[in-house]
């Protein structure tokens, strides 16, 4: 699987850089906030430092056995919340891609994704973790926390590896999960009276796999409701034909011992690879879920649709980098990718509680950086940016199930663009 390194073109008014994960191994990459016609000596938005929040340790974790790939303890970011917002809580899990092979999640043992030793002592809250009510409308206020995320398989994990040359592995991510939820609980979570499970990418599946226990540990007064942001990873057959999504799945769940974290019915009829498909949990889930997703998502389409694998003679290297690069039958592939997408949520289109925005950006995420989440420059949808249709359906304002006009259409659209793909 390739890790893709992507800047976006133009002036280089950096406002500010965000820290952005991709797949098997972690890659940090700088990201230049999105400004359409402001020139450089214009001054930043966003105060950095107030916006830097302090990374905590679970206590008590490794006597539980609650740790990460390599044996170090889970951690958190927290923010506590002011005003309004005291009794109300926000959770965040970081995405990051899987491991799905001894050497693949030993890889990142040496990184962020796989060990606290290499977790950044801050890190920055934008979009959805934002404290500044002109980036984060609805939500500014509440307590916050950004779970990390160092088990390689979306908190879902139930083994571990050892082998004769002391190479161990620790697949812990339910643990990791249940001892957060723990601590959180004891902090105050547990008295909520408003509450949002939400996360991106590899972090919005575990948002879906959690979901319905995250409601089940708050009052039952409590207003509960759970985002996945980038998480609807197709069960869709690639370039090739090949299914190689549902290949990597099967290893992960495989190697990590996922299906006992997975919904009982739905293992109880499918096999468990099927039933880490989002789509598939998606149609168990009995608490309000809201989904935002791009139909072009970018890593979807590097990874699932065109992954390198597939493409022995890069002819869709350039498209993936930049979707105005792809010739017509490749946009032909990317509006049939859409179509797939569409398909796997016509029931879920339906649903009551359900919220849902589909966007047509060349993105992956769009909850929580600023650029994508709210500010003047963000995408909209019916004149609405992300932050204002969640939190629309999130305090029951309006019903949102909007899906945007197939690309090109929508000019408000952050396009993201590689300046490189790393194969690996
Ligand atoms: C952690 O362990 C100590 C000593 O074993 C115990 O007193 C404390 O209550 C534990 N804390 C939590 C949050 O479980
Ligand atoms: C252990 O290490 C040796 C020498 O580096 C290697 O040949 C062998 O395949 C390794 N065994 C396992 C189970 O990884
Ligand atoms: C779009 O929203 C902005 C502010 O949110 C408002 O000023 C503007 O009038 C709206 N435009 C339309 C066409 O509704």
């Amino acid at each position: 699987m390739a890790f893709p390194h992507y800047r976006r073109l133009g002036k280089k008014s950096a406002l500010t850089a965000v820290a952005f994960a991709i797949f098997t191994l972690f890659v940090i990459t700088s990201l230049d906030l999105w400004r359409k016609g402001v020139d450089s000596s214009s001054k930043p938005l966003i105060d950095y430092d107030s916006h830097l929040v302090d990374l905590t340790l679970v206590r008590n974790a490794t006597d539980r056995g609650a740790v990460c790939l390599d044996g170090t303890p889970p951690g958190y970011h927290f923010q506590k919340g002011f005003g309004s917002g005291l009794n109300n809580w926000l959770l965040h899990i970081e995405g990051g891609g899987w491991c799905n092979s001894v050497p693949s999640c030993y890889a990142r043992t040496r990184s962020k994704h796989g060990s606290s030793n290499f977790m950044e002592h801050k890190d920055s809250f934008y979009g959805i973790l934002s404290h500044e009510q002109s980036q984060n409308p609805d939500f500014y206020n509440w307590n916050k926390v950004k779970i990390r995320y160092c088990d390689g398989g979306s908190f879902s994990g139930n083994s571990k590896y050892e082998d004769q040359n002391e190479t161990k592995l620790f697949f812990r991510g339910q643990l990791i999960w249940e001892v957060i939820m723990d601590e959180l609980l004891s902090m105050g979570l547990a008295n909520a009276g408003q509450a949002l499970l939400s996360g991106c990418s590899a972090g919005g599946l575990a948002t879906l796999i959690h979901c319905d226990d995250f409601r089940a540990l708050l009052p039952k007064v409590a207003t509960v409701k759970c985002l996945a942001d980038g998480a609807l990873f197709l069960d869709e057959e690639d370039i090739s034909g090949r299914r190689t999504m549902r290949s990597v799945y099967h290893d992960v769940v495989n190697l990590q011992g996922i299906e006992k974290s997975l919904q009982r019915d739905c293992v109880s009829h499918l096999k468990p690879t099927q039933c880490f498909f989002p789509e598939k949990i998606v149609e168990n889930i009995n608490t309000a879920l809201f989904l935002v997703n791009s139909a072009y998502d970018f890593w979807q389409i590097q990874h699932v649709l065109a992954p390198d694998t597939s493409d022995p003679h890069n002819a869709w290297l350039k498209c993936k980098m930049d979707i105005r690069a792809c010739s017509s039958n490749q946009i032909e592939r990317l509006q049939g990718f859409r179509t797939s997408l569409l398909k796997t949520l016509s029931s879920f289109q339906h649903s009551k509680d359900g919220g849902l925005l589909i966007t047509s950006c060349y993105i992956h995420c769009q909850t929580w950086m600023t650029s994508t989440w709210h500010s003047s420059n963000s995408p909209r949808i019916n004149n609405k940016t992300i932050a204002e249709a969640f939190g629309d359906w999130y305090f029951n304002r309006r019903e949102v199930k909007e899906i945007d006009c197939p690309y090109p259409c929508n000019p408000t659209c952050f396009n993201m663009v590689f300046s490189e793909l790393h194969g690996d």
